[in-house]
């Protein structure tokens, strides 16, 4: 026997003063249903059935009935049955959708699992037989708790695409639910659809450091997880690139301890990575034609060929690295100085040779340890990206500018394979948290900034997603947050809510938003007509802090012990000590160079090869004398002010 039809809670109320319209509503409940902001309420009236969800509400008692009234003083502490209690629904949806008419005056009722899913519009896309259905969390009031999915083409594309979520810190549980949706998307992320992957940027301590180490749930986690058709897991397939630190050989992030190594490696780039993202950091005011020319001219003539100029040298020069490039610069600068009143080398005046120089030579020491002068660079799998699999670029201890040449280039590089179709899978969620800091509502416009915009507003075309985080939503770009399809909003402060892009917010939808609860959130998505509010579940990934707890980094160590650490990356069996001694009396950048040439090989027999490459043993380490550059003629300077 089907279990008899719950109740009504209450029953639509219109008066001259407070009448239906077809967007809205006001109902009287019972003191004791169990209605309150945000609830997803049912009215049947007729042939006519309107989902509506509570944005407001007001209580009044007879003159006389109230505690404050003549008769408090009486004990009147319960004012409950003089009291009337109406609340305010702003209209879902109306079934039929046409005519669209003024709400009806019949019973209210709280909505179930059916009634949530038909009010959300959520049947168009998961009841279909290839439905795109994403789990984000349930609709929790009056002890029901019904599942709400999000729908795969508007959060992932190609309809609509991007996510931004909103909330203080600490209480908005932002990174968390970025963290449990990702989850929630590989794991429901329909096959029809594609290959999917995750680009995590982990921009602060140790956030994402751990997302495949499991992480401590409650028992009402999982029960929401099996609500929601999830299981709670960490990642199973997760990569991290880190930078170095200056030294070459210790890695920049806090997931150093040994247990964690197997699926830890290093970020490296060489001088031609960071030549074609040059522009990065090159600011507006250099941004010039003369510059541009001469960047254009070391990329396509110089590094990375045989460039040859008996001007210059005799012998060609063969640029791969900076201190190449270096070389090459010196020999202009040593060939203009030669020659007198010669400012000018192959149509580049000297002043732009030498601003290039300088910020080319600025990379290179702001990120040391990302760049390297060997050569050797250790990058992302371009081409080879596999499905359901997070990468995690670990940039919190980096240089400003260095973070911002990982940015561009990442972006970029993600951007022209999906372009051509060979990443190797068909949509990438690339995960920017405190995007206030990449791209603030005021501030330069930098090349990141656009950047981040150019994703927001054409990335869904190609499959390249913005999952992004911030605080205050108002203090970014509107172009980039404006674009993102899909807004979650964590516990806000009374200043943010006072911010114009929340006018639209009724003053109870704004008080419930400012007392939200670890792990409730206000979700925006384009299906529905309003906002709801949903409860997620824990990820079930070890967070920052208890990893760092359960995963001590290890101390950086001396530079021959942190080469044998890298060696032992490659080969467990390889003993520290024997590493230990064919490196020390070594030049540093020999030992790099040969570690960054066996991590490329990865030989069969590491230590061998590690052995081959690092050769006979030279002498003690040679410091080369850097000539200074020549100043320019006062006078001939076109960028001085
Ligand atoms: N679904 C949840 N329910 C209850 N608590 C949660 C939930 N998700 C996360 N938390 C807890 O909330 C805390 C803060 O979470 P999180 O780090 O995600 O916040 P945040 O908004 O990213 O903060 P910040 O702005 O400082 O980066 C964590 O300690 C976490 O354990
Ligand atoms: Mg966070």
């Amino acid at each position: 026997m089907p279990a008899p039809a719950p109740a009504p809670v209450g029953r639509v109320v219109a008066t001259e003063l407070k009448p239906s319209t077809p967007h809205q509503f006001w109902f009287q409940a019972a003191t004791d249903a169990a209605i309150g902001i945000g609830a997803i309420v049912r009215v049947e009236g007729g042939a006519r059935t309107v989902y509506g969800v509570v944005t407001d509400g007001l209580a009044y008692a007879p003159a006389g009935t109230s505690p404050l009234g003549p008769r408090a003083e009486a004990g009147a502490r319960d004012a409950g049955p003089g009291e009337t209690r109406l609340w305010l629904a702003a209209v879902l949806r109306q079934v039929p959708d046409e005519p669209l008419q003024t709400v009806p005056i019949g019973p209210v009722h709280l909505a179930g699992d059916a009634d949530v899913r038909l009010a959300l519009r959520m049947d168009a896309f998961t009841a279909r037989e290839r439905g795109t259905g994403i789990p984000v969390g349930v609709y929790a009031a009056g002890g029901l708790d019904s599942p709400v999915y999000v729908d795969g083409d508007f959060l992932l594309g190609p309809e609509a695409a991007h996510l931004n979520i909103s909330g203080v810190s600490g209480l908005a549980t932002k990174t968390s639910a970025v963290e449990f949706l990702l989850s929630s998307i590989f794991q429901t992320f329909p096959t029809h659809k594609g290959t999917v992957a995750a680009l995590c940027l982990n921009v602060k301590g140790p956030d994402l450091c751990f997302l495949d180490q499991p992480g401590e749930i409650t028992d009402e986690d999982r029960r929401l997880y099996a609500r929601l058709g999830l299981v709670p897991e960490p990642f199973g397939d997760v990569r991290y690139y880190a930078p170095f630190k200056p030294d070459g050989v210790n890695l920049n992030t806090l997931r150093t301890n040994d247990r964690l190594a197997g699926n830890t490696g290093p970020l490296v780039w060489g001088l031609r990575e960071v030549l074609d993202y040059a522009e990065v950091v090159l600011n507006r005011d250099d941004v010039d034609a003369k510059a541009d020319a001469l960047i254009d001219f070391l990329a396509e003539r110089v590094v990375g060929h045989e460039f040859a100029d008996p001007q210059l040298r005799e012998q060609p020069f063969r640029v791969q690295t900076f201190a190449d490039l270096e070389e090459f610069f010196r020999a202009i600068f040593d060939l203009l100085e030669g020659r007198r009143g010669g400012e000018v080398w192959r149509t580049h005046h000297v002043a732009t040779i030498r601003k290039i120089r300088n910020r080319l030579g600025n990379i290179a020491t702001r990120s040391k340890g990302l760049v390297t002068d060997d050569g050797f660079a250790n990058d992302l799998p371009w081409g080879s990206f596999a499905d359901r699999t997070a990468y995690v670029v670990d940039v919190a201890g980096l240089d400003p500018l260095a973070q911002d040449l990982v940015f561009a280039r990442i972006v970029s590089q993600l951007r022209e394979h999906l372009e051509r179709r060979d990443l190797g899978v068909d949509h990438v969620v690339v995960f920017v948290d405190e995007l206030n800091k990449y791209a603030p509502a005021d501030g330069p416009d930098t090349y990141v900034r656009r950047m981040l915009v150019d994703l927001s507003e054409r990335g869904r075309y190609l499959g390249l997603v913005l999952f992004s985080a911030q605080q205050f939503r108002s203090q970014v770009l509107r172009r980039v947050v404006g674009n993102a399809g899909t807004a979650l909003f964590g516990r806000m402060d009374a200043d943010e809510l006072a911010t114009p892009g929340y006018s639209t917010l009724s003053p109870a939808i704004k008080t419930r938003l400012a007392t939200l609860s670890k792990g409730e959130l206000m979700l925006r998505h384009p299906h529905f007509t309003q906002p709801v509010f949903v409860r997620f579940p824990r990820p079930a990934v070890l967070g920052g802090r208890e990893g760092v707890e359960r995963f001590p980094p290890a101390t950086d160590l001396p530079f021959p012990d942190a080469v044998a650490r890298q060696l032992r990356t490659l080969d467990r069996r390889i003993a520290a000590d024997s590493i230990r001694d064919l490196v020390v009396g070594r030049r540093e950048d020999d030992v790099r160079r040969a570690l960054s040439a066996t991590r490329r090989e990865r030989p069969a027999d590491v230590e061998a090869y590690f052995r081959a490459c690092l050769g006979r043993r030279v002498g003690g380490e040679v410091i080369e004398a850097r000539r200074p550059v020549p100043a320019l003629r006062r006078g001939h300077d076109p960028y001085a002010p």
